[in-house]
C-alpha cells in the first residue's frame, strides 16, 4: 500500500484579538499536533463532536487554510511550503465537498455554467462539443437527469444539490477528496443515496477520500479506518471493522454507545456523554477528554497521554486502557 497523504504533527491555531489595541490576546487551538496517513484508494474517516477541528484539519490538508505548523506530504511532496504556482496542480488533484452545497454553489450560475467554468479554467476540455459531452457525462455520473444542466442551484433539493457539488469536484478529475460532512445536512432517507453514490464513484475513479463526520455510524459504513478526534487531538485510530471489538479509548467507546472496556461493572447503563466539549480557546492541560471521562485519574488531568501504537494500524492516546 502506498501512502498518498502523510500528515505530520499538524497544528492550526487561530489568533483571537481583543482590547483597544486589537492585539492578539490568545489562540483558538483548533488542531493540536495531529498525525495520520491515508493510503491510495483508501477512505479514512475523521469523527468527533462539533468544534473539535475536523473541518480545519480537512482544509489545512488541501491548503484551503495554511497550518500554523506541521507537514503535509502528498504523493511524497511536502506541500505546506509550496508557493502558489507550484501548488496549482495539487489544487486540481485535491478537491473538497462541503456539508452545505447551497452555500458553496454560486446561485447565479446554472449547473452547465458552473461546470463549464471549472472545466475551462483548468483546461480540462477545449470547449465546443467536447465541453458539452463532458458536462452531460458528469451530470449522468452523479445521477441527475440531463435537464438538470440548465437549472440553477435553488431549483434542486438538498440531495440533488449535493450531487452537483460532487459533479463539480469530479469535473477536475481529482485523486483525493475531502468530504466534509457531505450528508449531515440531508434528510436521513437521502443520506444513504448520496453515500452510495460516493462509494460508486470512489470505485469507478479510484479515489482516495478523507471523510469527515460527527456520526460514527456513517463513518463505519463508508470508511476503512477512522481517526477519532477530541478538541483538536487524536484520541484513537482504528480499522472500522475492529471498532466494536477492539476500540478502547473511553471517548470512542462513548461514541459507540458502549461501556469502557475495562469497566468491572458490566451492569451499568451504557455510557452517555455528559457535558460539552471544553473551549478550544485556552484548552485544559492534560487529556482534553479528562473532564468527561469515566476513567479519569490525576495523571490524565496533568499530562497529555501520547498517541501510542497498539498494533498495526491501531493507535490510542489514553493512560488507562
Ligand atoms: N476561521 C476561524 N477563525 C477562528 N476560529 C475558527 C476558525 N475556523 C474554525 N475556528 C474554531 O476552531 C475550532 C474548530 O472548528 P472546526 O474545524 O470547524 O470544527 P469541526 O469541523 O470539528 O466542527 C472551533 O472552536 C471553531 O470555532
Ligand atoms: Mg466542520
Amino acid at each position: 500500500m502506498t501512502k498518498l497523504l502523510d500528515v505530520k504533527d499538524l497544528v492550526k491555531h487561530f489568533p483571537v484579538r481583543g482590547g483597544v489595541f486589537n492585539r492578539v490576546v490568545g489562540n483558538v487551538h483548533a488542531v493540536n499536533g495531529v498525525s495520520f496517513h491515508v493510503n491510495k484508494g483508501e477512505t479514512l474517516g475523521i469523527v468527533g463532536e462539533s468544534g473539535c477541528g475536523k473541518s480545519t484539519l480537512g482544509k489545512c490538508v488541501i491548503r484551503l487554510q495554511d497550518p500554523t505548523s506541521g507537514e503535509v506530504h502528498y504523493g511524497g511532496q511536502e506541500i505546506t511550503s509550496l508557493p502558489h504556482d507550484a501548488m496549482m496542480p495539487f489544487r486540481r488533484k485535491m478537491q473538497i465537498i462541503f456539508q452545505d452545497p447551497y452555500s458553496s454553489l454560486n446561485p447565479r450560475l446554472t449547473v452547465r455554467a458552473l461546470l463549464k467554468e471549472v472545466l475551462l479554467f483548468h483546461k480540462l476540455v477545449r470547449g465546443g462539443a467536447e465541453l458539452d459531452a463532458r458536462i452531460a457525462s458528469l451530470i449522468q455520473k452523479v445521477g441527475l437527469r440531463p435537464e438538470a444542466a440548465d437549472k440553477f442551484p435553488h431549483e434542486f433539493s438538498g440531495g440533488q444539490r449535493q450531487r452537483i457539488g460532487i459533479a463539480r469536484a469530479l469535473a477536475l478529475e481529482p485523486e483525493f477528496i475531502v468530504a466534509d460532512e457531505p450528508v449531515s445536512a440531508l434528510d436521513v432517507s437521502i443520506q444513504a443515496q448520496v453515500l452510495n453514490l460516493l462509494m460508486d464513484l470512489k470505485d469507478e475513479f479510484g479515489l482516495t477520500i478523507l471523510f469527515v463526520s460527527h456520526d460514527l455510524k456513517v463513518i463505519e459504513h463508508f470508511c476503512d479506518r477512522v481517526l477519532v478526534m477530541y478538541l483538536g487531538s487524536v484520541m484513537e485510530e482504528i480499522a472500522c471493522e475492529d471498532l466494536h471489538a477492539r476500540a478502547k479509548h473511553p471517548y470512542t467507546r462513548a461514541l459507540l454507545g458502549a461501556n469502557p472496556i475495562n469497566d468491572p461493572d458490566e451492569r451499568r447503563p451504557l455510557t452517555v456523554l455528559q457535558g460539552d466539549v471544553p473551549s478550544p480557546y485556552d484548552p485544559p492541560q492534560g487529556c482534553p477528554f479528562a473532564g468527561r471521562c469515566e476513567l479519569v485519574t490525576d495523571r490524565c488531568r496533568a499530562e497529555m497521554p501520547p498517541v501510542e501504537e497498539r498494533a498495526d494500524g491501531w493507535r490510542v492516546a489514553c493512560f488507562e486502557v
